[in-house]
């Protein structure tokens, strides 16, 4: 049995705190639940302690429970503590280390590791402050999830919702056991899916890819306990659990998301990202002008500037998609990009946005050829492999 301390921030999501407390003591873990003033007005502290069998912590000013329970102790004697829902609020005042009430005394008080889950409307997500403030946090250790993109309470759509109760549920349980996994203690970069590089505000160039082997791999490494950020494309994909995904459009994004990723011990780069970008026209092009001319630039190479950065990940892999002399282009390309290893396969078939993939590894000692394979098995035996080779 483990124990959590669940920190409930004031937002209209806190009602689904409720529903992880009681996932987490199905699961036979111990929760001690603290809430925000704002918390209260949403949730009461009756339902919290009927859920928790425990008794809830409201304020730092209650003498009582200084005398049986002070702060400090409250803070340490979890083993994880988590934040759901974490309001922009909440996590404003966590990464500019105030602590103004229990909540967020206790945070700066702990000396365990801390899991976030934020919830907020999508503009104040996404507003730069907000940016900078989930920025600093995560490097100060905190593991902030990414919301879930949806219909919001708010009547906005958007990234900002609550994660699932299940999807924290299992951030809580991975981070509870670290160890014992082999990519425990690791960063991933994965970059998956396609880029979209506009022809003019309304069109763009894209390609097929699915993102769904990326995702899978994203998943695959996280299932391992390497802490991973996705840089997606365009893609409609869930997240795959404890996975920090970050998504972006363009080429030229998803090379900056990658750098800002950095430093990582593993890189796979599975995006299918656009090698040229069209010059960017300020108006659509109307129907009936003189067919357009597009001048293609060539977009930044991630895979190789990530291979060649001082920063350069321990294991840097990358993807090669071939309708022909696939393995040759593939073994060529490894020394190209200097990248460790390359996954080669053939795309002349449906591999492109299917759910299978027959592909041949190329590294330094050889080419392995592996059988057609679902993409969710080539991701769980590629990851078992980065983990043997991160192992050595
Ligand atoms: O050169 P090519 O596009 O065939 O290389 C494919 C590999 O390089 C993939 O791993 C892909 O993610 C990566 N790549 C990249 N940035 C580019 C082009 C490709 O990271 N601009």
């Amino acid at each position: 049995m483990k124990r959590v301390l669940l920190i409930v921030g004031g937002g209209i999501a806190a009602y689904k705190s409720c529903e992880l407390v009681r996932l987490l003591r199905k699961r036979g873990h111990a929760v001690r639940c603290v809430l925000t003033e704002g918390a209260s007005h949403f949730v009461t502290p009756m339902t919290l302690a009927a859920l928790s069998e425990d008794r809830v912590y409201t304020s730092l000013w209650d003498l009582k429970d200084e005398h049986e329970m002070g702060h400090i102790q409250l803070s340490r004697e979890a083993d994880l503590v988590v934040v759901a829902p974490a309001t922009a609020d909440l996590l404003a005042r966590m990464a500019g280390g105030q602590a103004g009430d229990l909540a967020t005394t206790v945070l700066l008080a702990t000396d365990k590791p801390v899991l976030a889950a934020p919830a907020m409307n999508v503009r104040m997500w996404l507003h730069p402050a907000t940016r900078r403030n989930v920025e600093s946090l995560r490097t100060d250790g905190v593991r902030v999830m990414e919301p879930d993109e949806g219909a919001m309470a708010c009547g906005e759509w958007g990234p900002g919702r609550l994660p699932e109760p299940p999807a924290i549920a299992d951030a809580i349980e991975a981070m509870l056991n670290p160890t014992g996994r082999p990519l425990a203690g690791r960063h991933a970069l994965v970059t998956a899916g396609p880029t979209h590089e506009p022809i003019d505000p309304v069109r763009y160039l894209a390609n097929r890819s699915s993102g769904r082997q990326g995702f899978a791999i994203a998943g695959a490494l996280a299932a391992l306990g390497a802490r991973v950020t996705l840089v997606a494309g365009p893609v409609a994909l869930a997240t795959p659990a404890g996975v920090d995904r970050v998504d972006v459009e363009t080429a030229r994004e998803m090379a900056v998301a990658a750098q800002a990723a950095m430093p990582a011990d593993i890189a796979v780069m599975v995006a299918a990202v656009a090698d040229w970008r069209v010059e960017e026209r300020a108006q659509k092009t109307k129907k009936g002008e003189t067919a357009p001319d597009l001048r293609l630039i060539e977009n930044p190479d991630i895979l190789a500037s990530i291979a060649q950065s001082p920063t350069r990940p321990r294991l840097v892999i990358g993807f090669a998609a071939e309708t022909e002399r696939v393995v040759e282009h593939a073994v060529a390309k490894r020394v190209r990009k200097g990248a460790d290893w390359i996954v080669a396969n053939d795309v002349s078939g449906d591999v492109m946005g299917g759910e299978a993939n027959a592909i041949h590894l190329v590294t330094d000692t050889g080419v392995e050829d592996w059988p057609r394979l679902p993409k969710q098995a080539v991701a769980a035996r590629l990851a078992d492999r980065i983990a043997a080779a991160l192992g050595d």
